[in-house]
């Protein structure tokens, strides 16, 4: 078995969701000792369970990162339990789909706390303990291809998540002495519980029709590349956003398109401006 991360302690936030789980199954697959944190307390420990049942070494806590106090103790207590903590994967986040001109300061003010404040007290903490155990570490955000690409309606989530890269970008110069590497995953569209109802009402083919690859993106795809970025072969890479995408995020259709969703020579055709019809739209 090639176990790279044998003996490197894993926190992973958001551990309940699809894209913390499938990062857990891949760290403890690679040796780590992995402990998988969540708000929803039972679904982290339905994750660790599982994952145990396959032989893999997944412990389950319930953290809300929103709650400094949780941070602090979940952070010392994986840290005196494993003795150190090497790799953590702030990647819980939260978002929800509101038009700009009526968005609620409650659905703004939970997305910072969420996703920036929350993810900066994980950050915060994850770093102090790799310093005091003074063997360097590997820390990685899950940001979005939201950071660097605006989505209309997803105005909180960008900026929050555009700010996480910037974060990413200065704990990286600060922490490089440290032996702290910190880098950013941005996953495009990927099938979690997340996106779930968004795919099932047809951007699934959406997606699948505007990305290179031609298909939405699966959690193994963005745990893969945690992989890489908590362990040795990434030993000079710090301060960097990796894009996991399919290549959709910087590949918007001008002029010319075409359906990826056939693979292969598929045909372009020349873009028409789509003009909305009168069916449905109240005139
Ligand atoms: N799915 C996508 O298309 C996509 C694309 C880009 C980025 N992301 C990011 O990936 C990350 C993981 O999302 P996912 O797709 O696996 O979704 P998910 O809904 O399956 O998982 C998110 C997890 O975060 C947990 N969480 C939410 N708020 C929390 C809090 N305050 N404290 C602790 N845990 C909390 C939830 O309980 C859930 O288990 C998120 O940061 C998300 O923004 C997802």
């Amino acid at each position: 078995m090639h176990t790279p991360l044998r003996d490197r302690v894993a926190l992973i936030t958001g551990g309940a969701g699809g894209i913390g789980a499938a990062t857990a199954r891949k760290l403890a697959g690679q040796g780590a000792a992995v402990v998988v944190a969540d708000r929803d307390g039972a679904a982290a420990e339905h994750v660790a369970a599982g994952l145990r049942a396959e032989g893999l070494g997944v412990r389950a806590v319930a953290m809300d990162q929103t709650d400094p106090e949780q941070v602090e103790r979940v952070f010392s207590e994986t840290a005196q339990a494993n003795g150190g903590l090497d790799i953590c994967f702030a990647n819980a986040g939260w978002g929800r789909v509101d038009a700009f001109l009526d968005l609620p300061l409650a659905t703004w003010n939970r997305h910072v706390a969420v996703n920036l404040t929350g993810t900066f007290l994980v950050c915060q903490a994850a770093a102090r303990h790799m310093v005091q155990g003074g063997r360097g570490g590997s820390i990685i955000v899950n940001t979005s291809n939201g950071a660097v690409a605006p989505a209309a309606l997803f105005s909180a989530y960008c900026a929050t998540k555009a700010a996480l890269n910037m974060l990413v970008q200065v704990m990286a110069g600060e922490l490089g002495g440290h032996d702290i590497r910190v880098n950013a995953v941005m996953p495009g569209v990927t099938a979690t519980a997340m996106t779930k109802d968004l795919l099932e009402q047809g951007m699934d083919r959406l997606v699948e029709a505007q990305t290179p690859l031609g298909r939405v993106g699966r959690p193994e795809d963005v745990a893969a590349a945690v992989a890489f970025l908590a362990g040795d072969d990434s030993s000079y890479v710090t301060g960097t956003a990796q894009l996991v995408d399919g290549g959709a995020t910087h590949n918007v259709p001008r002029w010319f398109t075409t359906d990826y969703r056939r693979r292969g020579a598929a045909p372009w055709r020349l873009r028409h401006l789509e003009t909305p019809t009168t069916e449905g739209d109240g005139t």
